[in-house]
């Protein structure tokens, strides 16, 4: 092994040690190096081979270098390639052409092109935009059942002038469309976009770009472009048919996988189980959809599941939305418990204020008997008289608060 590698640098070292020594063996760039942009966030680089290239039996290759907006390089033996990038900042690449795994000891000058950043006022763009996807039964269920919908918001640019107005355009893979249904800002600019059904495939790795310009009459409104990887937007609905069962000790819950094109052993659940007399949260994760939980007989629960794509099916994306809760044990109607307990606490409290202050008054005028002659006046004695019918008061405020014990009892009794 060692010897074969051997004598195999000391062959590629003698071909470069040859290459070299001829000093008429030049590598010369590649010529009509273009960037065109073909779509949205999109770019073709185009070069042809120099030709005035000595070959003498040795592979070329190009070496590209994007510069802007975002600096990353490669080989390639092709003399075309295609970026998908945000174009807002413009593009810029260079090329030269390389030996064939010589990793640049050999290679020519570069030659640069680029693509100008489209005009606009700074400030006047879009800012945080964000996109969600979902799955929704197709309207031609012959060719495929689902499809998938795209609802994006951004916020105005804050030197926007206030009539502007902003367009948005996804395109995915080849299909580029405008949107139609925008919900408006209260000087009516359109600040967010819904897309009932789209060509997006989300089983797919190409990414989603959203291009959104605009227009007013004060201002070059500038472009904003964004990519998106449709499974990481991907919102999954929640699961289907949850159906919860109750019996003596037991929950049954059962559900059906979401509405979604990935097939059943596709998915992961979350089932949550939430105690609503204790605050206990239990959550469960699950490869199943049905799960079985012992329950205490006396509470009330509220049960939700959600779903997550998982490998080997798709990249895990993030969980769905939660299914509605689903209550079980008696009823309960938060507002009427509300009052049930606050009313009859606030009457207590203020009851027993009240006797408070009457006890400490009758005190006071036992410690403190009103003076006969000169101070005497006839409202005192009302107000004392008043305050004594509190003794009887107090004896509501005790029903009351019986009244709120019975009722905890009694619910307890029922469950
Ligand atoms: C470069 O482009 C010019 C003009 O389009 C064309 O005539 C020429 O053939 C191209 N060169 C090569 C090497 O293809
Ligand atoms: C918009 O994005 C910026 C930067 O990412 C962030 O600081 C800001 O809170 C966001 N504004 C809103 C309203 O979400
Ligand atoms: C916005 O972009 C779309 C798609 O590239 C283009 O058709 C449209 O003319 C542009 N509108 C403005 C106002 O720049």
């Amino acid at each position: 092994m060692v010897p074969v590698l051997l004598i195999l640098v000391g062959a590629l070292a003698t071909l470069q040690a040859d290459l070299l020594s001829h000093k008429k063996f030049l590598l010369l760039p590649p010529v009509n190096f273009t960037i065109k942009a073909t779509g949205l966030a999109q770019v073709l680089l185009h070069w042809d081979p120099n030709p005035d290239q000595e070959k003498r039996h040795v592979d070329l290759e190009y070496h590209v270098k994007i510069n802007a907006p975002q600096e990353d390089e490669y080989d390639t033996s092709k003399t075309e390639s295609k970026c998908v990038t945000p174009l807002h900042e413009g593009f810029a690449a260079s090329v030269r052409t390389i030996l064939k795994s010589s990793h640049t000891a050999l290679a020519s000058s570069w030659v640069s092109a680029e693509l100008k950043a489209p005009p606009g006022s700074p400030g006047t763009s879009v800012t945080n935009l964000t996109c969600t996807t979902h799955t929704v039964v197709s309207s031609h269920t012959h060719l495929r059942p689902y499809q998938v919908s795209l609802h994006c918001t951004w916020l105005v640019g804050k030197d926007a002038p206030e009539d502007t107005q902003y367009f948005l355009y996804y395109r995915f893979d080849v299909w580029t469309e405008g949107c139609q249904e925008y919900s408006r800002d209260a000087l009516n600019r359109n600040t967010a976009c819904w897309f009932p059904r789209t060509s997006i495939n989300s089983k797919r790795l190409e990414q989603l770009a959203v291009h959104i310009n605009g227009s007013s009459k004060h201002a070059v409104i500038k472009p904003f472009d964004q990519l998106f990887t449709p499974y990481a937007i991907d919102r999954v609905n929640p699961p289907m048919n949850v159906t919860v069962e109750m019996e003596s000790n037991s929950l049954y819950i059962h559900w059906e996988k979401p509405l979604s094109a990935f097939p059943g052993h596709c998915f992961n659940y979350e089932l949550k189980i939430y105690n609503t007399k204790n605050g206990h949260v239990q959550k469960e994760n699950l490869i199943t959809n049905k799960f079985i939980s012992k329950i205490d007989g006396v509470s009330t629960y509220s049960i939700q599941v959600r779903a997550a794509v998982s490998l080997p099916c798709r990249m895990p994306g993030r969980w769905g939305e939660w299914s509605q809760p689903i209550y079980v044990g008696k009823e309960r109607k938060p507002l009427v418990e509300w009052r049930l307990f606050v009313l009859p606490t606030a009457a207590c409290f203020v009851l027993l204020t009240f006797s408070v202050i009457c006890r400490v008054c009758h005190l006071w005028t036992r410690l403190f008997p009103p003076v006969p002659a000169p101070k005497s006046n006839i409202k005192d004695l009302p107000v004392v008289t008043e305050y004594e019918k509190p003794s009887n008061e107090s004896k509501i405020e005790v029903v009351h608060c019986v009244e709120e014990v019975g009722f905890e009892v009694m619910e307890n009794s029922t469950f």
